[in-house]
């Protein structure tokens, strides 16, 4: 099974794009769920088709998804929920805030990638697209959930043996099922590291980078490349939507076409050698399956939208000492006659007229530049703590 993950900046175009992706490989003859982990559902809108909690039917091969917190804790987590709900109460949370606090913050998003790791295991689809909430909230959950375990767990009170043995007289005497509940949470988390190195896998989970010619959205993008690359994820693409033809100039947009233009080009330097797919603003909002496939031909044409389109990492960080080194990687270099600076978070490389830049994780921000080293293709920027 393959799993491929759109993720970028709010209002770029993911939904759309995961809807196209979905589209055009259910065409192929890919069984594809497209699915939404973004609480405010926009999959519905895009698809103009009716979506709920379970898999719907859309056309051949392709079915939707739009999870729901509340609708997947009451099916799979009820006692979990049971138990959240009891122990707000006793601490004397209101009855209707306690039923809303019962879904947790990332809940939303951790219900949606229980589902997805039961789809893994039971292996029922060829391909699953996701489309994702914006870029920041996106892995949160999927990043570290044993950190957010450690943080979940000791917000309750007493110990795990405790919870567990006293839970088990509170289900007796009460009928709370306080021990199940909490079962189910650790079991929740077992499932979430799971579906974590599933998705840690090149081989099963593509990520892709949707961005627009504009320069927050770049920025942005870039953070996402970074932090994805830092957690070992694999973004095999960057689909670059809503790009102004042309032909609309005129006046009024003239400056819009000037500095999209440079952005693009920023996007091309930034992002190389991934392949960047390029789709046009078409003039109107997209959505229904015909607006969809045309987006999906303009992106992947007659390629098959399953492909690994990239699986070597760009960049690796190394702790020695003193030092961190971070070494980039330069496939299209093959001398050392280029300049190397560092801005902040940012390492600049100038090679002749051309530049290249990368984002670094944040603590750099606070490390100072010291030399650096090119050995095909790796440039090695050495940074002192
Ligand atoms: N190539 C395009 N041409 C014209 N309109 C587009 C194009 N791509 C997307 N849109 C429109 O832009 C809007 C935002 O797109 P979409 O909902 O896919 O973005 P998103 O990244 O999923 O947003 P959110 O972060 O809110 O989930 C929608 O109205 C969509 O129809
Ligand atoms: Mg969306």
């Amino acid at each position: 099974m393959r799993i491929i993950l759109f993720t970028g900046k709010g209002g770029v175009g993911k939904t759309t794009t995961a809807a196209a992706t979905a589209l055009h490989a259910a065409k192929q003859g890919y069984k594809t769920l497209v699915i939404s982990t973004d609480p405010a559902h926009s999959l519905s809108d895009a698809l103009d088709i009716e979506l709920n909690p379970e898999p719907t039917p859309i056309s051949d091969n392709l079915w939707g998804q739009e999870f729901d917190a509340y609708y997947s804790m009451k099916k799979h987590w009820a006692s979990m929920r049971q138990m959240m709900l009891t122990i707000f109460k006793w601490r004397g949370v209101d009855n209707v805030v306690a039923e809303e606090l019962s879904v947790l913050p990332g809940m939303e998003e951790a219900s949606a990638f229980l589902w997805i790791e039961k789809y893994y295991r039971e292996d029922d689809y060829d391909l699953i697209v996701i489309d994702s909430a914006p870029t920041g909230e996106t892995l949160t959950l999927l990043t570290l959930p044993q950190v957010t375990k450690s943080w979940l767990t000791k917000a309750f009170p007493g110990q795990k043996f405790a919870v567990k043995s006293v839970g088990k007289l509170v289900r007796k005497t009460t009928g709370v099922p306080l021990d199940k509940g909490y079962e189910e949470l650790e079991s929740l988390f077992d499932k979430l590291q799971h579906i974590q190195e599933v998705m840690l896998n090149p081989e099963v989970c593509s990520i892709r980078i949707v961005a627009n010619p504009e320069r927050m959205v770049i920025q942005e993008a870039k953070r996402a490349y970074t932090y994805l690359q830092l957690y070992g994820y694999n973004v095999d693409a960057v689909v670059v939507n809503r790009i102004l033809p042309k032909a609309a100039g005129g006046k009024l947009f003239k400056k819009y076409l000037t500095s999209q233009a440079k952005y693009l080009e920023e996007i091309e330097e930034t992002f190389t050698p991934l392949p960047i797919f390029k789709v046009e603003h078409l003039g109107h909002e997209v959505f229904g399956l015909d607006l969809l496939d045309k987006i999906g031909d303009t992106i992947y044409g007659d390629e098959d939208p399953t492909t690994i389109f990239h699986d070597k990492s760009p960049f690796q960080v190394e702790e020695d000492g003193d030092f961190y080194t971070i070494k980039i990687r330069l496939p299209f270099i093959d001398e050392d006659d280029f300049e190397v600076n560092k801005f902040g978070d940012e390492i600049v490389i100038d090679l002749q007229g051309q530049r290249k830049s990368v984002i670094l994780p944040r603590f750099a921000n606070f490390l100072t530049f010291d030399s650096h080293t090119f050995e095909y293709p790796w440039l090695s920027v050495k940074l002192k703590k």
